[in-house]
């Protein structure tokens, strides 16, 4: 199978890729390593692919440009779409909602199009748990209703949702939206909190605890997203969205205390108020994916952080 993987460079997709390649895919990347983190980090994701991989290309171009995109997705004619291509940060995306919404909206309208003109099977694409917002009840399951986002980078991806239906419904194109809840491990984005708390509790660096530190997360490991990303990609349906996360949130608290533990170091606490563009609570249903995508994470917390840190130790270099 040849696949088109956008954002194969970033933290999930470099993952994906490494998935898809290992079962013996083909995988063609698309990405524009861009600095919203050191273009490095994802330089080393694909070179690292590339010394162990022959049936990978890795094109350097930017979604937002229709008519290179397309001269690659004819030139590629790939049979499924796993398009993770995106502008990544909730707070980012408040302080630059027109860069995320072009990112994020047209980015996706163009591979929509572009899908349905080369012909493709299935689009997959990564949405997020941002879309739920500030829910009353938890577990979030894929059918509540959504109108309410509270960052743009919510909204983007609720846009996503609602453009991948108008091109199902016109033109019979399957897709499958994978709403992803705080995804960690190796290679994690360095922007995100399991990233940013490892590193400064590792080097003694105070962290900054925003809110009380009873606002909860399902963080869900890499490696069971990853599962669930081919799981999807395996499994067109017409047009679905998949909760995929751990099912097992911790509060802020219980999530400095495994890393104190993982690192063995006392954390450094700042106080901050709660960030506009924040959830208190994520906690995903995975019923769904549960049966259509016989999607079952397996990793505790605990242990996720435990192979992070023993990660981030060994590759500590990539980050000074
Ligand atoms: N990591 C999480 O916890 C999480 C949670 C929910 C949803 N998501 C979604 O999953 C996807 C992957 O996220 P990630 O954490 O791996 O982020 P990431 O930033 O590591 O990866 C995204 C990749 O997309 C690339 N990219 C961004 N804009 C582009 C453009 N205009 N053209 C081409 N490439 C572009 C980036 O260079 C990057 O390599 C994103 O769509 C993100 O919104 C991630």
């Amino acid at each position: 199978m040849k696949i088109l993987l956008t954002g194969g460079a970033g933290f999930i997709g470099s993952h994906t890729a490494r998935a898809l390649l290992t079962r013996g895919d083909e995988v063609i990347i698309i990405d524009d390593f861009n600095d919203y983190y050191p273009p490095r980090i994802k330089r080393h994701n694909v070179a690292t692919l590339q010394q162990s991989f022959d049936r990978l290309r890795v094109y350097e171009a930017d979604i937002r440009d229709f008519d290179t995109l397309r001269t690659i997705m004819y030139r590629e004619a790939c049979q499924k779409i796993c398009h993770l291509a995106a502008r990544a940060g909730v707070r980012a995306s408040i302080a630059d909602p027109l860069l995320y919404t072009q990112t994020n909206v047209l980015g996706t309208l163009h591979l929509l199009e572009l899908a349905v003109e080369t012909g493709a099977e299935h689009f997959v694409y990564a949405s997020s748990s941002s879309v739920y917002g500030e829910m009353p009840t938890a577990p979030f399951r894929e059918d509540m209703p959504l109108d309410k986002p509270i960052s743009p980078y919510a909204a983007t991806k609720k846009a996503c949702e609602l453009l991948a239906y108008t091109y199902h419904h016109l033109h019979g194109l399957p897709c499958t939206g994978l709403r992803f809840f705080t995804v960690y491990g190796p290679a994690g984005r360095p922007d995100m909190a399991p990233f940013l708390f490892t590193w400064n509790i590792m080097h003694g660096h105070p962290i900054t605890r925003f809110g009380d530190g009873s606002s909860q997360r399902d963080y869900t490991y890499i490696d069971d997203i990853v599962t669930g990303v081919l799981a999807a990609l395996d499994r067109p349906f017409g047009y679905e969205i998949f909760n995929l996360g751990n099912h097992r949130p911790i509060s802020l608290n219980d999530f400095i205390a495994a890393i104190e533990h993982a690192v063995g170091a006392k954390a450094i606490i700042h106080e901050a108020p709660r960030q506009p563009g924040d959830v208190s609570m994520t906690c995903a249903d995975i019923a769904k994916a549960r049966a259509l995508l016989g999607y079952e994470p397996h990793t505790p917390f605990e242990v996720g952080i435990t192979h992070f840190v023993g990660w981030l130790r060994a590759n500590r270099h990539l980050y000074l």
